[in-house]
């Protein structure tokens, strides 16, 4: 089978003021059809501009300046604006972190919904009427039929994303991108949000990339995870291998900054340093200020990607010479903890 999204060796940058921020730098990993894939890192690490890399829309002063990202076989950099645009929707959904600004306050939700299905599915307004109140349904909208003439503020939050879901289902995409869908949401109300991603993801079978600094929403909805620091992808593997048994040092942190209920535990691991400016960033391997493990080599040489399996890689001078292994029992348990934080 060949990957619905194959992203090759990306560079984005942003021309700044106060310099070029160096946003992804060779960033590659790929989606298979149907698959749901975490994308997961720190603040800062190029999550949403590899979204918006992808579907072309970055702000005026950003630019994919070199790589690849093939979907179904065609360069994506390479299309002209109006296939682009036939592509974002119908083919590639976005979900983005902020249910309100995604939401015309001054239109009717029927408005916001039907225009776009008429024109991607191909059908009159009344027909894609009907598919807007069936989809709204699907995703838990009670009483559709009527609510579908209410606008935006006339719903919560929670409302609010499962629409813009529905709007993004409609259209019945290939390959869906949850950019941190559930963020801006009440805690309660979270929860429920992602059972409806997950659910719809299984029902219609689709690829799906999900943005997330939680790593218990990885182990719930993923198969699949792609991790990334500093504009780069530092492991990528099967979800339950990269939990119990992470490669690359930048990963086992992760899990260590994860709050555990464990007694012996009363501190929270944070990982020493910040997040690194993209403009200048550390040379060779991004993460090496950060890293216990470092040497000299690492703040050398840039590592190379090392398959360790069909899917699982690892960019770090020293993986042979760690055991990251992580207990899976209490992975689970902080897993658990995360997922209900
Ligand atoms: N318009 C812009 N101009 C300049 N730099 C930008 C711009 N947009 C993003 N960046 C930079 O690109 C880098 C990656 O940002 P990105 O938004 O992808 O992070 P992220 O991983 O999505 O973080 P978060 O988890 O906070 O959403 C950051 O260093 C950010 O400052
Ligand atoms: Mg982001």
């Amino acid at each position: 089978m060949k990957p619905i999204l194959d992203i090759q060796d990306i560079y984005t940058y942003f021309y700044t003021e106060s310099g070029v921020v160096e946003a992804l730098d060779g960033v590659s990993f790929d989606v298979m059809p149907g698959e749901p894939v975490g994308i997961v890192g720190e603040s800062g690490c190029g999550k949403t501009v590899t979204a918006h890399s992808t579907l072309r829309i970055l702000p005026k002063n950003g630019k994919t300046i070199a790589g690849k990202i093939m979907y179904r076989g065609t360069n994506l950099l390479d299309l002209p604006d109006l296939q682009m645009r036939r592509i974002r929707g119908k083919e590639i959904a976005m979900i983005f972190q902020d249910p309100m600004t995604s939401l015309n306050p001054i239109f009717k939700i029927a408005d916001q919904m039907t225009e776009v299905i008429a024109l991607h599915r191909k059908c009159n307004k009344k027909e894609a009427l009907e598919v807007a109140i069936e989809t709204l349904e699907q995703v838990g909208i009670s009483d559709a039929d009527k609510r579908i003439v209410d606008y935006p503020h006339q719903f919560s939050g929670g409302m609010r994303q499962r629409i813009l879901i529905a709007r993004a289902l409609a259209l019945q995409p290939s390959l869906l991108i949850a950019d941190e869908p559930t963020t801006a949401l009440d805690v309660t109300i979270q929860a429920q949000v992602l059972e409806i991603i997950k659910e719809m993801q299984q029902k219609f079978g689709l690829a799906m990339m999900l943005i997330t600094h939680n790593l218990g929403v990885v182990a719930e909805i993923t198969k699949r995870v792609h991790i990334f620091y500093g504009g780069r992808v530092v492991e990528s593997g099967p979800t339950v291998e990269i939990f119990t048994d992470p490669k690359h040092p930048y990963t086992r942190a992760l899990f260590d900054s994860i709050p555990s209920l464990e007694k012996d535990k009363t501190r929270l691991e944070t990982i020493p340093g910040n997040v690194p400016r993209l403009i200048n960033p550390p040379k060779a391997c991004r993460f090496h200020p950060r890293c216990k493990f470092a040497t000299e080599v690492c703040s050398r040489v840039r590592p190379p990607d090392v398959w360790l399996g069909p899917q699982k890689r690892v960019v770090c001078h020293h993986f042979e010479e760690l055991d990251l292994h992580v207990d899976e029992t209490i992975m689970r348990k902080r897993v658990k903890v995360q997922e209900e934080a």
